[in-house]
């Protein structure tokens, strides 16, 4: 029983979650045999999670890491993102995108999104890198470097379009596939399209290690960098100190690196739920196809841009605010008093005080996330929801809306 599985721990018995992780049997074992092999940190475990990574995508070289905010920070620190620098990204996103430039004394650049998919606009791209062509935030600034997209809640971004800004301009390319995994485009999969893809293995992502994420690459110098730096930059892994024939206590340390290893508890979730992760996904975009089809045409909803590779770790619905009596939070409220949890993605973080403070931004700088973001309503998408709780869901959110609709019923 845990906040994500329980109904009854809040004393509703027919609550359904916004999210509930699906853990079975087989993760019990594999974390007890850890448990019980008397290593608990980075070894083998980690190792095997990230040669099964690596062979399930494809992906020359990937590094299990212990969150996906980690891997940002790494992922950037490799590129040689520093001080003074701009990374363009979307203000529609989790603070951890946007955090890992300013942890290396970088900026953000935020650029808005298209109102259709949600993701960054590589329109909006072209017109930030022409707009700011020659600013320097500072004079040890080298301006824009890198652009970080985001698959939003599993939908590709632009890929194509944002690779041609970024050889034009000659910026490097991070895909934030934090929701993206396992999600294969005609290209490869999410997050193997660029310089460097980082997923998320958090509680509530398409497959979890409890906290946890992977980071890709082709290129085996920023390989190498990230191998070192996740590990305080020591120049050999804990594990290799410890069962290797040279003097375990001696290594060097060759930079002053981060914290960011996966423990073998975590890799061990992490190795089972990658073998479900293709029927995680199948379930997903089962429930996703039952939401369409209940609320396309409803005129006082905005259905999700769909796509043949979109993974639905989020199924954003939108509200049509004109339509309706009631505004987003209290539709929310709505659901809630009818036993049905819900989540909003995201409050851009052009609205945060923090990004408000620094970068003087105002709410209506970035329109399209504005918008989005008042209409938003995430609705419960996880592997796990039963049949029963998915009529329970589409009936609820017609009931809401037909109740407030104005002049009459939707739909
Ligand atoms: C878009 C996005 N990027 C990055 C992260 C950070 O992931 P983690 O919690 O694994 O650090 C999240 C987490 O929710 C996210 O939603």
């Amino acid at each position: 029983m845990n906040r994500y599985t329980s109904a009854e721990s809040t004393g509703e018995r027919d609550f359904i979650p916004f999210a509930r992780p699906s853990i079975g049997e087989e993760e019990e074992q594999a974390v007890l045999e850890v448990l019980r092999s008397g290593w608990l940190t980075t070894a083998g475990r980690a190792k095997e999670f990230e040669s099964d990574f690596a062979a399930y995508t494809g992906a020359p070289h990937a590094l299990a890491v212990n969150s996906a905010t980690g891997g940002l920070h790494l992922a950037l620190e490799a590129l040689g993102i520093s001080s003074g620098d701009r990374v363009i990204t979307t203000p529609y996103t989790f603070t951890a995108t946007a955090e890992v430039v300013r942890y290396l004394g970088a900026h953000p650049l935020f650029v808005d999104i298209d109102p259709h998919n949600m993701t960054i606009d590589p329109r909006q791209v072209e017109k930030a890198l022409k707009d700011s062509a020659g600013y320097r935030p500072s004079p040890t600034s080298r301006g824009v470097k890198a652009i970080i997209p985001v698959h939003l809640g599993g939908y590709p971004c632009e890929m194509e379009e944002l690779k041609g800004i970024a050889a034009k301009h000659d910026l490097k390319v991070v895909e934030d596939a934090a929701h993206a995994f396992p999600v294969r485009t005609d290209a490869g999969y999410l997050g193997c399209l660029s310089d460097v893809g980082v997923f998320s293995f958090y509680a509530t992502k398409t497959i979890t290690t409890g906290e946890g994420g992977m980071v890709v690459t082709e290129d085996p110098d920023i390989a190498a960098r990230i191998r070192i730096m996740r590990l305080h930059g020591i120049d050999r892994e804990v594990w290799n100190r410890y069962t290797s024939n040279r003097a375990a206590w001696r290594y060097d340390v060759v930079a002053p690196g981060f914290k960011y290893n996966m423990p073998d508890m975590a890799a061990a979730l992490g190795i089972v739920q990658l073998r479900k992760a293709e029927d995680f996904l199948r379930q997903r975009r089962r429930i996703a196809s039952r939401y369409l089809e209940a609320f396309e045409g409803v005129d006082f909803l905005k259905v999700p841009a769909n796509s043949p590779s979109h993974g639905w770790h989020l199924f954003i619905l939108r509200l049509d605010l004109e339509k309706l009596s009631i505004g987003r939070d209290q539709y929310i409220q709505e659901l809630r008093n009818r036993g049905i949890g819900t989540s909003v993605h995201y409050i851009p973080l052009h609205l945060m005080s923090y990004y408000q403070r620094s970068y003087n931004l105002k709410p209506d700088d970035f329109p399209e996330a504005l918008r989005a973001y008042k209409e938003a309503l995430s609705l419960p998408i996880y592997p796990g929801l039963r049949e029963t709780e998915l009529h329970r869901v589409i009936d609820a959110v017609l009931e809401v809306g037909k109740k407030y609709c104005r002049g009459g019923q939707g739909g």
